[in-house]
């Protein structure tokens, strides 16, 4: 199979290295990838907004298989177009991609098939008086949520009512997040522990992957700005198979049923993002896509073939393939430009991966100057490591940390400590 993977981070390194290693990977692709994704396959400066581009080097490669790491282009309607064509493709089509690119069709579809989430309202910009209202005798703290993509900037926890009413009034009217604010949900603050499961799908039957929890914030003892993500654990040890079971059968199997019954047919990842209060799982939101950084220590647990797998997806055969997964831990830590997730310099020359071993270096904000690695990005690379406990493989990460050196080189040195007791 020939194979060709949209993005340019520590995601799509991920799933380049796992791809490259099926021995039924005949030729890999990323489009436009990172220093790191040219060591297992070979990058080509493809815009993702240009569809008949995109098709000209598909149909001249013969690409068998489009793989779309992020989750803008499925939301702009890449894979129907892509189907359009005859292209097999992992990644919801543009009505499918609204479970992440409108957060108001989410909620009504979690609504609908009985989902348990937040409870929630939602407004559009004709609607702020009914909103401001609705905030006013709303119990605090209060969650207001842009409704469309804002890279993760677009949730504001308030504490007061007051907070909440400058949040609704400034994305209503477009100030805060353009057209993604114009319509805003405002839910209810659910208090607990937060944790990612992930689907695989073919539109009828699923592969439920590792479950993660990742650390989004700059600082440690997760302070400070929110970031694209500090880092990651793999699996999270509270949810066991009796909590799994619990989350596979309130919450992807009544996915799954809402989107058969919704006519979305549906081929690729379901990242659910959970807060668990008191044992009981409620959906966060869902992502169209694997995220980033938890995809860095979720494929380097599964011991089979990711392109077998993805032809069961692209078949509808999905329920016959196998999925093995390792019972060690994985963890990984960003290493992050200085200033990131504000302004931070790019080009900074990258000493030190040649003495790294027993570990995965995938690269995320990379790119070769005249054949030196350099940075070119917040999130510069991730280290994963795996190991017997999450203390071990943290360890590793450290260790492994320690040996490379940029230019305002940052890190976490908490990841996964939360989990420990
Ligand atoms: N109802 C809620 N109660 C408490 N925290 C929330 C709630 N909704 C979101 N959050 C917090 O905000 C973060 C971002 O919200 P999310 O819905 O995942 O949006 P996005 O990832 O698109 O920014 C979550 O990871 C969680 O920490
Ligand atoms: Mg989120």
């Amino acid at each position: 199979m020939k194979i060709l993977i949209l993005g340019s981070g520590g995601r799509e390194h991920a799933l380049a290295w796992k791809v490259a290693q099926s021995p039924r990977c005949e030729a890999l692709y990323i489009a436009p990838g990172n220093a790191g994704t040219n060591q297992v396959g070979t990058n080509v400066a493809l815009d993702h907004t240009d569809f008949d581009a995109l098709h000209a080097f598909i149909s001249s490669e013969s690409i068998d298989l489009v793989i779309v790491g992020p989750e803008q282009p499925l939301v702009d309607g890449v894979a129907d177009f892509l189907r359009s064509k005859d292209v097999a493709v992992i990644g919801p089509g543009k009505v499918g991609a609204q479970l992440e690119g409108s957060k108001d069709f989410s909620k009504a579809f979690m609504k609908r098939h009985g989902i348990p989430t937040a409870a929630y309202a939602s407004f559009t910009t004709d609607q702020q008086a009914e909103a401001l209202s609705y905030i006013q005798q709303h119990s605090l703290p209060i969650v207001v949520k842009a409704s469309g993509l804002a890279a993760g900037k677009g949730v504001l926890i308030c504490e007061t009512h007051a907070e909440a009413a400058t949040a609704v009034k400034t994305m209503l009217s477009g100030e805060a997040f353009g057209s993604a604010g114009q319509t805003v949900v405002i839910e209810a603050y659910l208090d607990g522990i937060e944790i990612s499961i992930f689907v695989l799908t073919d539109g009828q039957n699923y592969k439920l992957l590792p479950s993660a929890k990742d650390y989004k914030r700059i600082g440690e003892g997760d302070t400070g700005l929110n970031t694209g993500g500090m880092g990651a654990v793999s699996p999270v040890p509270f949810a066991d198979d009796s909590f799994l079971a619990v989350v596979e059968d309130e919450i992807v199997e009544p996915t799954m049923k809402g989107l058969i019954a919704d006519g979305i047919d549906y081929q690729g990842f379901i990242f659910i993002g959970l807060m668990v209060v008191k044992g009981k799982a409620y959906v966060l939101e869902y992502n169209v896509r694997m995220g980033d950084p938890e995809t860095e220590v979720v494929i380097p647990r599964i011991e089979s073939d990711l392109l077998d797998l993805f032809e069961g997806v692209v078949k509808g055969k999905l329920a016959e393939k196998k999925l093995d997964i390792s019972p060690k831990t994985c963890t990984t830590v960003m290493l992050v430009s200085g200033g990131y997730p504000q302004a931070y310099e790019k080009g900074k020359r990258i000493s030190g991966l040649e003495d790294i071993e027993d570990a995965i270096v995938f690269h995320a904000g990379t790119r070769l100057e005249k054949g030196i690695l350099v940075t070119n990005g917040g999130r510069v690379l991730a280290i994963s490591c795996e190991g017997e406990t999450i203390e071990h493989a943290i360890h590793q990460c450290l260790t492994k940390a320690s040996f490379v050196d940029f230019e305002g080189i940052y890190y976490r040195t908490d990841i996964g400590k939360d989990l420990l007791t």
